[in-house]
């Protein structure tokens, strides 16, 4: 079943010559420093020790609790400081909407600083790394800046936005003590009925690795050799992380967490590509896939893990589970853990997110370690790969939370940036009925204007999922502006905005307005939960797009978290704009469709006409969408931004 060679690969090789080249210059530097005035500390804690020489000289110190210790990943609701300090837990972190009260940054920047604490008075003193899903900007904190969805970044073909949003969400996470963001999803999803579709770049795997330029915004640029600086001793940074390894996006009907059932030419070319990117790139952690690949569990994948990603590919960072990925390779009528534990260990995987079981993790890695089942080279590897980690981001030198980073949450700067980034990240799919006038830009001195649809006034479903809760919710569940409130601020002061959510037939028609901007799309969703079969728009979306654009001249905005089912109701339409979900930012909406800015998106993904046409993608040799992959027309009122 599995073939013995891939193809060259040629980003892991620089990878390698960088890493070793490292180790050099860092050597060299030694050397010339000398030694002498730190001759009592042990050598681990000696800033001036290259990684390497820091790393075994820790390693060779521990016994194996502590090692156990550090693949350890918990949620913060079990991390207790006694748990810390008697587990020696290396990792803690939030699941999705998992929260200290209040949801406020000092909140988070205390209970980081306590688990530290309990973390530091162990015998060695090894900090530990909290870590969170921020996926869209550090999308769990109240108040913080939420930027579009991967989906519409996709759309903008912009690497270098992508990369200053790392910055940005990196700055944001970093204001809460946080040094470790689960991102970027480099998913390349080929089929949009998954309900993680949204978290992918694109269908097209050279899109997913142009964006994978987002790790050097979250991480830093890869080290300047010359210089011979450690990676990214740097607070405003965080280390990310790719994910899922691999074939996330392959799956059967675009099932969450199935399998993908591809040879392993194809898995590579269209999967694994862009995490040769993401290595190149310096990215420190890979999270495994929930997913198979043709029926064998990615966490148990000894192939693809090790072989692979460790060996062909020279990946040097750590290897992360999914929330509780290990479980899932249980048997469910059958539950062995201590037998998953196994599989996956020895797989390769590094640290595990147990997250809440610790107890029997831990007891049933000691017992596999002591039985030789695991041996001490693979417990040695991860330990070994979790401290590089640890050590290459200044976590030993600088453990406790810079609270002085407070001010960048949700800050002016980075809602100017998202503002932005909704731009460049909507895509304009119809302006105007055959042979009459375009729609866009719409006027701003209009005498009077209906806005409608469940989209157009909440920032809960401009957001949509992994927003301040995991699934997400409707309503005003963060600070943000919404399309509507973006839209009074357009037009001028003279021009009456009509709102009515669900307009009955009949009320546009009464009110005569001089155009309507119906705004209707999906409800938040995440992962299985998102899984649709039918992708229609829901919230009594469709009649409201008759009603109001039987009536009158009609701008719909899409926003979901993919293409939905549209091609039904075009003739009415007379302009059609996908949003995706652009998150807090509703201006970059009005900023577009008034014309103060040109449309540069292009569809990151095929829209289809029917979900029977699933999946279809760019370069299919059956290819008949109502929108091809790479589509978006211009108003051709301005340069492109
Ligand atoms: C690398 O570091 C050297 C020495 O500090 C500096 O002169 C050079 O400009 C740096 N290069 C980059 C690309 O930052
Ligand atoms: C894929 O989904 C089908 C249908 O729900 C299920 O029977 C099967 O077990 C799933 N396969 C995997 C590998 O999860
Ligand atoms: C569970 O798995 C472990 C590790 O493979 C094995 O030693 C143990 O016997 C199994 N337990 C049962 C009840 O099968
Ligand atoms: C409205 O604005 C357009 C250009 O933005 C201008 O051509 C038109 O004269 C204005 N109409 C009124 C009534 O002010
Ligand atoms: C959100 O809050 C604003 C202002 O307080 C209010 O006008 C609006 O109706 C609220 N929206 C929702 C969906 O609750």
């Amino acid at each position: 079943m599995v073939v013995a060679t891939i193809a060259p690969p040629e980003l892991g090789r620089n990878r390698r010559w960088i890493v070793s080249a490292i180790v050099i210059v860092v050597m060299v530097s030694v050397a010339l420093n000398g030694e002498g005035a730190l001759a009592q500390q042990p050598l681990y804690k000696d800033a001036s020790q290259p990684v390497e020489l820091r790393v075994q000289d820790l390693l060779s110190r521990m016994t194996v609790q502590e090692k156990i210790g550090q693949m350890t990943q918990i949620e913060r609701t079990v991390a207790t400081p006694e748990v810390m300090t008697q587990y020696f837990i290396g990792s803690v972190l939030s699941g999705g909407g998992s929260a200290p009260e209040p949801n406020a940054p000092a909140a988070w920047q205390d209970m980081i600083d306590t688990m530290q604490q309990a973390a530091l008075a162990t015998r060695l003193a090894i900090p530990m790394i909290y870590g969170i899903d921020a996926v869209h900007g550090h999308n769990n904190l109240y108040g913080a800046t939420v930027f579009p969805h991967n989906i519409g970044l996709g759309c903008s073909r912009d690497p270098d936005l992508v990369k200053r949003i790392g910055a940005a969400t990196a700055l944001e996470v970093r204001a809460t003590g946080i040094p470790y963001a689960f991102a970027p999803c480099i998913a390349t999803c080929r089929d949009p009925r998954w309900g993680r579709c949204y978290e992918s770049y694109s269908e097209d795997t050279a899109v997913v690795k142009t964006m994978t330029d987002i790790i050097l915004g979250l991480q830093g640029d890869p080290p300047n050799l010359t210089a011979g600086v450690p990676f990214m001793a740097d607070k405003s940074k965080v280390i990310g992380c790719a994910k899922h390894y691999v074939g996330d996006g392959g799956t059967f009907k675009g099932i969450n967490e199935n399998d993908t059932i591809v040879d392993y030419d194809t898995l590579y070319k269209v999967h694994m590509a862009p995490y040769l990117d993401a290595i190149a790139k310096g990215v420190s952690t890979i999270m495994v896939s929930y997913s198979s690949w043709n029926g064998e569990r990615m966490h148990a994948n000894q192939y693809l893990v090790t072989q692979v990603l460790k060996e062909q590919l020279a990946f040097r960072g750590f290897i992360i589970s999914d929330w509780m990925g290990v479980d899932r390779l249980s048997d469910p009528n059958n539950p062995n853990y201590t037998n998953s534990v196994l599989k996956s260990i020895n797989a390769g995987l590094d640290m595990i997110m147990v997250p809440f079981d610790y107890e029997a993790y831990i007891s049933g890695m000691l017992s596999l370690v002591n039985d030789g089942e695991i041996s001490m080279e693979r417990i040695d590897d991860a330990v070994t790969r979790i401290l590089r980690v640890k050590f290459v981001m200044g976590l030993f030198e600088d453990p406790s939370v810079d609270r002085s980073l407070t001010n960048h949450l949700g800050s002016q700067e980075h809602r100017i940036l998202a503002r932005e980034a909704v731009r460049k990240s909507l895509v304009l799919l119809k302006n105007g009925q055959q042979g009459s006038q375009a729609l866009l830009p719409l006027k701003k001195n209009a005498t009077s204007i209906l806005v409608a649809g469940s989209h157009a006034d909440d920032i809960g479903l401009q957001c949509g999922g992994w927003t301040i809760s995991w699934v997400g919710a409707a309503g005003n569940t963060t600070i943000g502006t919404t399309v509507l409130d973006a839209i009074k601020a357009a037009v001028s002061p003279t021009t009456v905005v009509t709102y009515e959510k669900n307009p009955a037939p009949g009320f546009a028609a009464q009110l005569k307005p001089d155009y309507a901007i119906v705004v209707v799309g999906e409800e938040p969703y995440v992962e299985t939960y998102g899984d649709n079969m039918e992708l229609t728009i829901p919230l009594d979306g469709i009649p409201t797009i008759q009603n109001v654009c039987a009536e009158v001249k009609c701008l719909v905005i899409v926003i979901s978290g993919r293409p939905l089912v549209i091609e039904p109701y075009m003739p009415q339409i007379d302009a059609l704009v996908a949003a995706w979900l652009p998150g807090s930012e509703g201006q970059g909406i009005s900023d577009v469709i008034f014309g103060d800015y040109d449309f540069v998106g292009k569809l990151s993904r095929t829209w289809f006409r029917t979900v029977d046409q699933l999946p279809m993608n760019f370069g299919d040799a059956v290819y008949d969408p109502l929108f091809p992959f790479d589509f978006g027309l211009t108003m051709g009122t301005k340069e492109s931004l």
